[in-house]
C-alpha cells in the first residue's frame, strides 16, 4: 500500500523519498513518544513504529484505520478521533506529525489544534506538519481558466476541492503565538509529488 497520485500508487522509489525528506526534518529515534494525527491508513504511523517507542495514530474515518488496526503492531495504540476535539494529557509526546491533514480544518480550528499539539508536546518535541496547500500557489493548482471557473462557482458554496489554503507567515506567527520557540515554513523538494502547491511546517517546542 502506497500514496496516491491520481488515485494510482506513486512508485516505491517516490514514496522512500517522501520518507528521506521527512526524515531530514523530523528526525526520530527508539525514545520517541509519535502522534500522528489524520494518519489514514497508517502508512506513516507503520514506518516510524519501526524506529519510535510507541506511536499513537488518531483519524477520523474507521474504515481507513482497519489497515493500521489488522496489523496490530505492539508499539501502535489506534484511536479513532475527531482531531478537531481530541484530548490528551499533556507532554505524552516528543514527536506530531500532521501529514496531508491540516487543510481540512478551518483557521479557527487550526489555531485551537496548534494550541492543542503544543501542550501535547514536551519541552524540545518537534511538530511536523506536511503537505499543507499553500496560500501563495494556488493559481499553480488552478491553473486552467476551466479549474478556476469551478473554483469560484465552489467559492460561491463555501466550499473548495482542496479545503483551507494557509499562508506561510499565517502558520508560523500562529506557532509561535502558541508557544513554540521555533516555526519554519518549508518549501517542499520539487521531487514530491504535490510540492508545485504545498509545503511544510517544522515547529520545535
Ligand atoms: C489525505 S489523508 C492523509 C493520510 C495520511 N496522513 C497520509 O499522508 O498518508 C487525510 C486524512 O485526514 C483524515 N481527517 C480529516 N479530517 C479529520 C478530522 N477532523 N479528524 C481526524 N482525521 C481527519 C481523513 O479521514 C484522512 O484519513
Amino acid at each position: 500500500m502506497l500514496r496516491t497520485l491520481n488515485k494510482q500508487p506513486i512508485s516505491p522509489e517516490l514514496w522512500h523519498h517522501t520518507l528521506d525528506d521527512l526524515a531530514r526534518h523530523f528526525p526520530v529515534d527508539a525514545g520517541d513518544d509519535l502522534l500522528d494525527l489524520c494518519c489514514g491508513n497508517g502508512l506513516f504511523a507503520a514506518h516510524f513504529a519501526e524506529s519510535c517507542r510507541s506511536v499513537t495514530a488518531v483519524d477520523v474515518s474507521d474504515s481507513l484505520l482497519e489497515r493500521l488496526r489488522a496489523m496490530a503492531l505492539p508499539n501502535v495504540t489506534v484511536e479513532s478521533a475527531d482531531i478537531r476535539k481530541l484530548r490528551l494529557a499533556p507532554g505524552r509526546f516528543s514527536r506530531v506529525l500532521v501529514y496531508a491533514g491540516i487543510q481540512y480544518l478551518s483557521e479557527a480550528e487550526c489555531v485551537s489544534l496548534m494550541r492543542r499539539m503544543f501542550d501535547w508536546l514536551r519541552p524540545g518535541g518537534i511538530l511536523f506538519v506536511g503537505d499543507i496547500p499553500d496560500r501563495e500557489l494556488m493559481w499553480t493548482f488552478y491553473d486552467t481558466p476551466e479549474r478556476r471557473a469551478a473554483y469560484f462557482e465552489n467559492c460561491l458554496a463555501g466550499e473548495d476541492v482542496v479545503g483551507t489554503w494557509y499562508g506561510r507567515d499565517w502558520l508560523e506567527h500562529l506557532a509561535l503565538d502558541s508557544g513554540f520557540r521555533e516555526a519554519d515554513a518549508l518549501s517542499q523538494d520539487p521531487k514530491l509529488i504535490y510540492s508545485h502547491f504545498r509545503f511544510d511546517l517544522r515547529c520545535v517546542r
